[in-house]
């Protein structure tokens, strides 16, 4: 039986399950379910950790290890991990200025961050912050041109040079416990606002003193009364557009000079169109379980992906890391690099940037730990096996 430390001190978290323990007892019930939870049953939520159980590690001995090597090569950047912060939207309902907090705490250790389109920081606050950051921004494609157009123009001012555009969320899963939560978009229910009451550390951290944080990324596109937390979702609702095709991926192509990148991939046809449209890179995804129910767990499909696309692109994957094993079999799998969303979310609920910072160092340490133990000291050099269980030596 496992047992946690059962105190707030993010410091003694010895694992990224045991920062999840403390983010629950810290956050108020509907931040922690919009956290943790995914579409309906939770099926795919759960296949995506039970597919990284089920791929076996076959080591090999007596091989010196001396100089471990995670290093990765992305988008013409040395990073020292294969590991990327993915976009996650209302991170500010966790920490305030929990964005910046976590593109501080990749930017000191030489990752990624990714800025979510409904991010409670706007992309000039986080690069104003965080000026050396290796910023990317997700994107969801609007109904309105002019802001679209918009958010590229800021995109490019601020020096972002990679951006992902999500196709998987256009419209949100069936979370039901966001329907509970919230009486009206984003507007507590009664019952939420007496728990909230009974979370006074939280309240400090992120409410205090001025309330549920608004989207301040696309606030500007709104009349200013509206420009509030209920504004910002009613907006974004009214502006994602369902019309987003490949056709919309080609013009945006041509619009973006920098690196463009499609999230939202579990398909091999998918990404062979994602290469012939001379795309960077694809997330293999599932959106953490949180989209459509019942579909596969993304790191059972990066396989069929990686035998269509590796090296013509570069492959990342998002969903259910939680251990630096996790890392070490997606990349043997085919992944050049994992983004991160619970995992450093969990940390910066808990401890803000030093907490995000935690998370990153744990998975940094198990990683390397693990490429000992398994006898292969470079990770670039893993292999998976063919047995029915996936072996990675
Ligand atoms: C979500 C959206 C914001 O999963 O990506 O909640």
């Amino acid at each position: 039986m496992r047992r946690y430390h059962t105190g707030s001190d993010f410091r003694r978290a010895k694992s990224i399950a045991e920062l999840a323990a403390m983010a629950r007892r810290r956050l108020p019930h509907f931040a922690w379910e919009y956290l943790e939870g995914g579409a309906e049953e939770e099926l795919t939520l759960k296949r995506n950790r039970q597919a990284f159980a089920d791929i076996a590690l076959l080591p090999k001995t007596l091989v010196p290890c001396g100089d471990i090597n995670t290093r990765r090569s992305i988008f013409g950047r040395e990073l020292p991990l294969p590991i990327a912060i993915g976009p996650t939207g209302y991170n500010g309902m966790l920490h305030r200025d929990a964005d910046i907090h976590l593109a501080r705490a990749a930017t000191e250790r030489g990752l990624p961050f990714t800025l979510s389109t409904v991010s409670t920081s706007s992309m000039e606050q986080v690069v104003a912050a965080v000026p050396d950051a290796n910023f990317w921004l997700q994107l969801y494609c609007l109904k309105d041109p002019l802001i679209q157009q918009d958010m590229l123009q800021r995109a490019s001012a601020v020096g972002c040079q990679t951006l992902l555009l999500t196709s998987d969320a256009v419209l949100l899963g069936n979370r039901e416990w966001d329907r509970r939560n919230f009486a009206r978009p984003r507007q507590l229910s009664l019952r939420n606002k007496f728990d909230v009451l009974r979370h006074p550390r939280w309240l400090h951290q992120a409410l205090w003193p001025q309330g549920m944080p608004s989207l301040a990324n696309i606030e500007r596109y709104l009349p200013p009364e509206q420009r509030n937390a209920s504004g910002g979702a009613h907006f974004m609702g009214a502006q994602m557009d369902m019309s987003l095709d490949w056709e919309y991926l080609a013009r945006l192509r041509d619009r973006w000079p920098q690196r463009l990148l499609l999230k939202g991939v579990m398909h091999p046809g998918d990404a062979e169109k994602a290469v012939a449209l001379g795309l960077d890179g694809i997330v293999v995804t599932n959106h953490g379980g949180r989209q459509l129910d019942g579909v596969p767990a993304s790191i059972d499909c990066l396989p069929a992906i990686a035998a269509v696309a590796k090296g013509k692109l570069t492959l990342l994957l998002d969903s259910g890391i939680r251990r630096g094993t996790d890392i070490l079999k997606a990349c043997a799998l085919g992944a050049d690099a994992v983004l991160l969303g619970r995992a450093t979310l969990y940390g910066v609920a808990v401890g803000g940037q030093a907490g995000a910072g935690h998370a990153l160092d744990l998975l940094a340490e198990e990683l390397r730990l693990a490429l000992f133990l398994l006898g292969q000291p470079d990770l670039a050099a893993l292999r998976a096996g063919f047995s029915p269980s996936c072996t990675v030596s």
